[in-house]
């Protein structure tokens, strides 16, 4: 998408951490910003500094597990702006447990905010999306743990892994509906995510206040999420599939990929002898 301004960028989970490094890097570039968040005050609050930039904004009280509110949400902004040029599927949780102590309810709600919240997402903007003339884009937010194996979290890695898989699909299918695609790959970023627990519905377990001194750490010490709002432009603006934040984090992709490869060579020589 070259030309930014005056377009339209909605943003899940806009009100913290990398959602509000998007809000702040598209508002700087001349983008309306709507900003829809499980955490009202949040979002509000990042509307009115994006607002101050000199842009219009919008923020709206959302959980991206609930279909029918994503509906509502979408509804909302087409109101309010007519059009929506970039869509940001950026909303996530994480728990941290080995396998074998992740309960039912973890799973679920992992499952519910990071896997269907973006298909809920691009459900309830794609249509509207493709009808519309001009450039328009999705960006979805994975991980690096989308890309590789991580332990102690396994609910996450499965849903970032399903979230790269649907990302690499919207983007084959690209020549049917006409719209870029873009799937946000970060390693460490300083941002709430370690207390994502804070926003645990009542149906999956309820608010979680435990903490992860360990965890914390590592992502305190990580990029600033501004720094990852500017990357993510930019990868919008070259229309990149694969947006990667943290150079290092190559050795993940080549541990996994190395290890498919040579179970091919495995098969190969299997099916040679
Ligand atoms: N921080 C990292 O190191 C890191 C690394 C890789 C990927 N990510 C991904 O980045 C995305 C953003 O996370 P972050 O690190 O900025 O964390 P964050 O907690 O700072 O921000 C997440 C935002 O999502 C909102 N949210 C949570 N549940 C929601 C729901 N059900 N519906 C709507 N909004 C909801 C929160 O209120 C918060 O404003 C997530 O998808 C996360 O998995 C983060």
């Amino acid at each position: 998408m070259q030309d930014l301004a005056g377009k339209v960028a909605v943003i899940t989970g806009g009100g913290s951490g990398i959602g509000r490094g998007m809000a702040h890097a598209f508002a700087a570039a001349g983008m309306h910003v709507a900003i829809g968040d499980i955490e009202l005050a949040a979002g509000e609050r990042v509307q009115r500094e994006v607002e101050e930039m000199g842009i219009s904004s919008i923020a709206a009280k959302l959980d991206v597990a609930d279909r029918d509110a994503v509906g509502s949400f979408a509804d909302k902004v087409f109101d309010k702006f007519g059009e929506v040029h970039l869509l940001c599927n950026n909303a996530g949780v994480v728990t941290f447990d080995l396998m074998d102590d992740t309960s039912d309810a973890d799973w679920r709600w992992v499952i519910s905010v990071n896997l269907e919240g973006v298909i809920n997402g691009i459900q309830a903007f794609m249509p509207r999306m493709k009808a519309q003339a001009g450039e328009k884009h999705i960006v979805n937010t994975a991980s690096i743990a989308g890309i590789g194996p991580h332990e102690g979290i396994a609910p996450y890695v499965a849903t970032k892994y399903g979230v790269v898989g649907i990302s690499e699909t919207l983007h084959a299918e690209r020549e049917h509906h006409g719209i870029g695609s873009s799937v946000l790959c970060p390693g460490n970023v300083h941002t709430q995510i370690v207390a994502s627990g804070r926003n645990r519905q009542d149906d999956v377990g309820g608010p979680d206040s435990r903490v992860h001194p360990d965890v914390q750490e590592q992502i305190s010490a990580g990029m600033d999420p501004m720094e990852v709002g500017r990357i993510v432009r930019q990868a919008v603006i070259d229309d990149d599939l694969y947006i990667f934040t943290h150079p290092d984090t190559r050795e993940i992709a080549e541990k996994r990929f190395a290890a498919i490869l040579a179970a091919f060579d495995k098969c190969a020589a299997r099916s040679a002898s």
